[in-house]
């Protein structure tokens, strides 16, 4: 006799752990990073400081961060032997690159079978580094270009800036990245944090679990949603056409990307700092039409509201990258190399009191069938 089963499909409000990384409270739309409010982060950390805070759970010391920045600055370069792989594979889209790339980074890294807190934390800090080098060579090499050595001088979001374009970015530019990064860095058990601590549960390496991150974020139904909101606003292309289209959409049954989430059931509270950007910097560009599509398509969305649905933080990053002349390929990369040090953390959480993540299916497929010999199959 079986068991009776309660299906929990998708895992929705499912909670596997405890957590000490982030809080996030859907139906008010709070997040905080190691009890840090992402508003306060957002407008006063950096994604160094950030990453200090998710990897050693509290905000530094300036003599801390100095030194932390200074080993993320020296660590940013590449194999030479990952910079050939990614020059083989260079007609891939950019997330297939970036994974493949951190797959190899694992052939080279000291410390790849080590699963020690310490060796964790260490190889995320030279991945951290080293991702926006990966991205950069390869949107450089696929141009036919050659890849710019980073820039030591440089801040995180500067230097990204910098080996993507071939020059030192302003500094509004820079700040703008380095707060998208700051709003990216982590966010709870969303799919691929969990893919990646799926992957750790095994006792699995770090790279293979944050290769099992790129991969789900990619999707999309998560990181690749920014992509998509950016094709939309190109394809509606005039602000008065913007209600028609997202109307037909929602008539045709379809999705506004960059709406709906699975826990935020009000704002996106990442998403209040980029709508402020979008706004700025399509002004500061001269083009503010972007930021005005966009505030038309959330006015057809206005009714979704009484169901929960929302606008998430996907719906105006792919906006400032476009603004800021990167490819939209290249938008969920963006995403990904900001989420570094969540995926880091989660693992690192996952190992430290460990248990195989192993949920179960209910069989529902026929059963006790006859096998029967192929030759008398009809
Ligand atoms: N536009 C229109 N309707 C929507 C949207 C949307 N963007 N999102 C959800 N809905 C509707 C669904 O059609 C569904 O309606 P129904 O109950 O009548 O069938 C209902 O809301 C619930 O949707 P689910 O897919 O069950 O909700 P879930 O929590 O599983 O999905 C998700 C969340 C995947 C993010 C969804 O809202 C979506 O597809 N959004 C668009 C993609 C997107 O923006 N992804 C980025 C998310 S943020 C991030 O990952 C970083």
């Amino acid at each position: 006799m079986l068991r009776e089963i309660e299906l929990k499909r998708g895992l929705k409000d499912v909670y596997i752990d405890k957590t000490m990384v982030s809080f996030i409270d859907g139906q008010v739309g709070k997040l905080l990073y190691r009890g840090y409010n992402i508003r306060d982060l957002a407008e006063k950390s950096s994604f160094e400081e950030t990453t200090y805070l998710l990897l050693y759970g509290t905000l530094p010391t300036r003599r801390e961060l100095e030194e932390f920045d200074a080993t993320l600055r020296s660590n940013r370069s590449l194999p030479k032997e990952v910079v050939q792989i990614i020059r083989l594979v260079h007609k891939a889209h950019p997330m297939d690159v970036l994974r493949t790339a951190v797959s190899a980074m694992a052939a080279f890294d000291p410390e790849t079978r080590d699963n020690s807190l310490e060796a964790t934390r260490r190889k995320g800090i030279r991945l951290t580094a080293q991702a926006p080098t990966i991205v950069a060579a390869h949107s450089r090499i696929r141009q036919g270009l050659e890849p710019i050595s980073p820039n030591p001088k440089l801040n995180h979001a500067a230097n990204f800036l910098h080996m993507l374009f071939g020059k030192e970015p302003p500094d509004d530019e820079t700040e703008i990245i380095d707060k998208d990064f700051v709003l990216h860095a982590e966010h709870g058990i969303n799919a691929s944090a969990f893919g990646a601590r799926v992957a750790a549960s095994t006792a699995s390496d770090f790279h293979s679990a944050v290769v099992a991150g790129i991969g789900i974020l990619k999707g999309p139904a998560h990181g690749g949603a920014a992509e998509e909101v950016m094709k939309m606003a190109l394809d509606i292309g005039e602000e008065d056409r913007s209600k028609e289209y997202a109307r037909k959409i929602l008539d045709s049954g379809g999705r506004i990307m960059g709406f709906g989430h699975r826990v935020y059931k009000t704002v996106d509270p990442r998403s209040i700092h980029l709508r402020e950007e979008v706004q700025a910097l399509g002004e500061k560009k001269g083009q503010p039409k972007w930021f005005r599509i966009l505030s038309k398509v959330e006015e057809v969305m206005r009714p979704y509201a009484g169901r929960g649905i929302f606008v998430n933080v996907d719906f105006f990053s792919g906006t400032i990258y476009h603004l800021l002349d990167i490819p939209q390929d290249l938008f969920v990369s963006i995403f990904a190399m900001g989420r570094i040090p969540g995926w880091t953390v989660q693992v690192m959480e996952q190992y430290s009191d460990n248990i195989l993540l192993r949920p179960m299916l209910e069989y529902v497929g026929p059963m006790d069938l006859e096998y029967v010999p192929i030759d008398q199959r009809g």
